[in-house]
């Protein structure tokens, strides 16, 4: 294996289009593992067992994953209406997987589009299917401009030296390339801009200490672990100039689901005057859901809370567990959203229009 995370492709296809490859996240750090989904059952699982995860990966994916499906209905169905029913069969079933990231549906729909107007163009199914497999590939090849140009944008607001916090994983795991979080500290790191990071560890599932932490400290930024409940000092010590996270959605009036415990980080840089940014390219801007409380928060099992990740379980049998896996952050407590297209302040009811718009 290369020691460095950051050389492998997140998400990709295979040589013959045949799987989409993926790092196996739920073993990092411990293993680096591709592993290779070709059923819709498999792709469906990657998504909803956080193998692959993080909204613009999940987005990716998925287009990925209904191109390879595509492939395999065109094997039997050469006829355009056959083959859709059984396309947007696959389509709906994959947009099952998880919720709350707006990219799942965002990018399926996409591939919907495409395949409708390739239709309407007099296109073959065969055809069709080409013209799919260029859709998601654009999809990939978008996510990595979208990140660096977050990035950019992210980097004017900080200055050398600066100490960031973030939570969860927006990182390179959770896009194609830089993440979005992440954007801003590893362009800042290629300029010499020497950040100290601080990764809240992000219970229950432990991504910014087997992900966000991981990631980084493989590209030698200087980087903390903290567990979730440590943010409040850190912040109070001094040694936070901004936090950043990712998001998984923006309603229109510019409330954001991300990771839960995100909104309390934010409570807490309001409290301590710490700028709070979120990082999301457009495609996670979901203008059609007003505000946050229009949000579908994810509800995940609760031995992820109980014992997923101890020796032995570490509560008590029978014990009602509440394991919701987003929050939503009031647009209140958000100093700025980064865009890929700008950045948005407030209003964002008029600020975020204007970064969608030129999309
Ligand atoms: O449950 P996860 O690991 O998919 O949650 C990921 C997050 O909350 C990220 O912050 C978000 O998807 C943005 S990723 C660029």
């Amino acid at each position: 294996m290369n020691e460095n995370i950051i050389a492998y492709e997140t998400v990709d296809l295979c040589d013959n289009d045949e799987c989409v490859i993926i790092i196996d996240q739920t073993k990092l750090p411990g293993k680096m593992e591709l592993i290779r989904l070709s059923t819709a059952q498999e792709i469906w699982d990657a998504i909803y067992l956080l193998k692959v995860r993080g909204a613009p990966a999940i987005g990716v994916a998925a287009a990925f994953g209904l191109y390879v499906l595509s492939r395999q209905i065109a094997k039997d169905e050469t006829e355009f209406d056959a083959f859709y029913d059984k396309f947007m069969e696959q389509k709906k079933y994959l947009d099952s997987a998880r919720p709350t990231a707006v990219n799942l549906a965002w990018a399926l729909n996409r591939m919907d589009r495409v395949c409708r107007q390739a239709h309407e163009d007099g296109k073959s199914v065969a055809e069709i299917v080409e013209i799919l497999g260029e859709e998601a590939r654009e999809i990939k090849e978008e996510d990595i401009r979208v990140c660096k140009s977050i990035g950019e944008y992210g980097l004017s607001l900080v200055k050398p030296g600066d100490g960031i916090l973030t939570h969860c994983n927006a990182g390179q795991l959770a896009t194609c390339k830089y993440g979005t979080a992440t954007a801003p500290i590893y362009l800042g790191q290629e300029r010499g801009y020497k950040f100290r990071v601080f990764a809240d560890e992000t219970r229950p599932l432990l991504q910014g200490a087997r992900l966000t932490a991981y990631e980084l400290s493989s590209a030698g930024v200087d980087v903390t672990l903290i567990c979730d409940n440590m943010s409040g000092m850190v912040m109070k010590n001094g040694w936070i100039n901004a936090v950043f996270v990712g998001c998984d959605r923006v309603a229109a009036n510019g409330d954001v689901a991300n990771k839960i415990g995100t909104s309390v980080v934010a409570a807490v840089a309001k409290q301590y005057g710490v700028p709070f940014y979120v990082c999301a390219p457009t495609s996670t801007i979901d203008l059609d859901t007003p505000t946050g409380a229009e949000i579908t928060i994810e509800q995940r099992p609760p031995e992820e809370v109980t014992e997923m990740w101890y020796k032995e379980r570490m509560a008590p049998e029978g014990v009602k567990v509440f394991n919701p896996a987003f929050d939503v952050t009031d647009h209140e407590l958000i100093t700025a959203i980064v865009t890929e297209h700008g950045i948005a302040r407030a209003p964002f009811t008029e600020s975020l229009l204007k970064c969608k718009g030129k999309n």
